[in-house]
């Protein structure tokens, strides 16, 4: 193979850009057989051409093993331990029991998960597509409900956390029935497919933004080769430093305790040009403001994924990122990831969201 370090730099940088830009990039959903092509629905929209495709196929399965027998790859085990308890230990000693309490994991997601989540966790399943919300695509390595801010990744208590609550009023039923290992290894097999899917997204825009950018050079198949080998290289490396980093970035600010003037504050300021919330959630709060639904096309906001969301309809109390003070002073602060939902921390105070918070949680008193 022949390789070209001066390109090395390129490789990267475009890497590191596609992980903002493809999180950015909104695409529309085609059909797709439950099992078949190696690669999420969304990297075969990309159309990388069929010598790149079975390169990148191959270099994935090199690394990370088939979604059938998933291996983590150098500098990933780490990552699959769970927080010690109070002694010390680590619920997994080692990376043979690592690898054992993924495949347990990989049966459990295929007798529970995968009708809606799919075969390669990207949600390309006939179930998923007459759902809303749909379930969610794994294939960006993002989800909605978490701790940590922006694209980041999710910490493994977030995974945890919606696996026995469930998202409430969605198709996202809780598997608190499950015994307490069994999640644990559900945890592991998604954070496998979110991790998979990051690296397999990122190369993938990757490459064919070098493609776009000089096309003439990439007939050449030993260019092509270094690119795909180089691009997973690099992205395998940042998808493991941003797991790695997420606790550090979690959320951990509260809010005062709730008293009637708070609540009576937050009504006014919900209400308000200011904060604008009514805009998408109604005045009402009701989720039917005129930016989010209306008569002739129904839920008019999209999310990162490219599917419809609805914004929260507060007067029924269930919060899908959790409805204690702590999580909705959260979920207003961070916003909801890969969503019209931003976040407000920087444009009201902690004392205004702490307001909003308050009176978001009395409509459904
Ligand atoms: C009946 C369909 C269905 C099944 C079965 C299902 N889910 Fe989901 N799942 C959903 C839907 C719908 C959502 C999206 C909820 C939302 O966006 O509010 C979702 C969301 C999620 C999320 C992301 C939450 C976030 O923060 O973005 C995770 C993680 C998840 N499911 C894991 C699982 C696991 C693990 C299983 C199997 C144990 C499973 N799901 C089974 C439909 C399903
Ligand atoms: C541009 C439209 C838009 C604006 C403006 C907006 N939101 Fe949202 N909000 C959404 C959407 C959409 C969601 C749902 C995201 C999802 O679950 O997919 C959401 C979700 C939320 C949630 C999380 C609800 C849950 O289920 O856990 C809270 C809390 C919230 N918004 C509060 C606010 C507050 C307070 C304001 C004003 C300061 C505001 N929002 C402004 C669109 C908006």
């Amino acid at each position: 193979m022949k390789l070209h370090p001066r390109d090395v730099p390129g490789v990267v940088a475009t890497v590191v850009a596609t992980a903002i830009g493809l999180a950015l990039m909104v695409s529309g959903s085609s059909m797709a057989p439950a099992s078949g092509p190696a690669l999420a629905e969304r990297t075969r929209e990309l159309e990388l051409g069929a010598t790149t495709e079975s390169l990148l196929v191959a270099q994935l399965e090199h690394q990370l093993g088939t979604h059938e027998a998933p291996q983590l790859p150098e500098g990933w085990q780490e990552l699959f331990r769970d927080t010690p308890n109070a002694k010390g230990e680590l619920r997994a000693g080692n990376d043979q029991a690592i690898a054992a309490r993924l495949l347990e994991g990989r049966a459990s997601y295929q007798r529970n998960c995968q009708h809606c989540h799919g075969v390669r966790g990207d949600a390309s399943t006939q179930t998923a597509k007459i759902l809303l919300p749909r379930p969610r695509d794994f294939s960006l390595g993002l989800t909605k409900f978490k701790q940590t801010p922006g694209l980041l990744p999710p910490l493994r208590e977030d995974l945890h956390r919606i696996l026995e609550q469930g998202v409430a009023s969605t198709a996202m039923a809780d598997f608190a029935m499950l015994e307490e290992a069994e999640r644990t290894t559900l945890v592991d097999y998604v954070q496998y497919l979110l991790m998979r899917g990051a690296v397999e997204s990122r190369v993938a825009g990757a490459l064919q933004t070098l493609a776009q950018t000089d096309g003439a050079q990439t007939a050449d198949p030993a260019e092509v080769e270094f690119r795909v080998l180089e691009g997973t290289r690099v992205a395998l490396e940042a998808v493991g430093t941003e797991w790695r980093n997420a606790p550090g970035t979690a959320f951990t600010e509260v809010p005062a305790p709730a008293d009637d003037a708070a609540i009576a504050r937050g009504a006014e300021l919900y209400k308000s040009a200011k904060a604008g919330c009514a805009q998408c959630h109604g005045i009402d709060g009701k989720g039917r403001g005129l930016g989010a639904w209306d008569a002739e096309h129904g839920w008019i906001l999209r999310d990162v994924w490219g599917n419809p969301v609805r914004p929260a309809d507060f007067s029924y109390g269930s919060f899908h990122g959790g409805g204690s003070p702590e999580q909705v002073y959260r979920s207003i602060s961070l916003g909801i990831a890969g969503t019209p939902m931003a976040g407000y921390a920087g444009v009201l105070s902690p004392s205004e969201i702490t307001d909003l918070t308050h009176y978001l949680r009395s409509l459904s008193d």
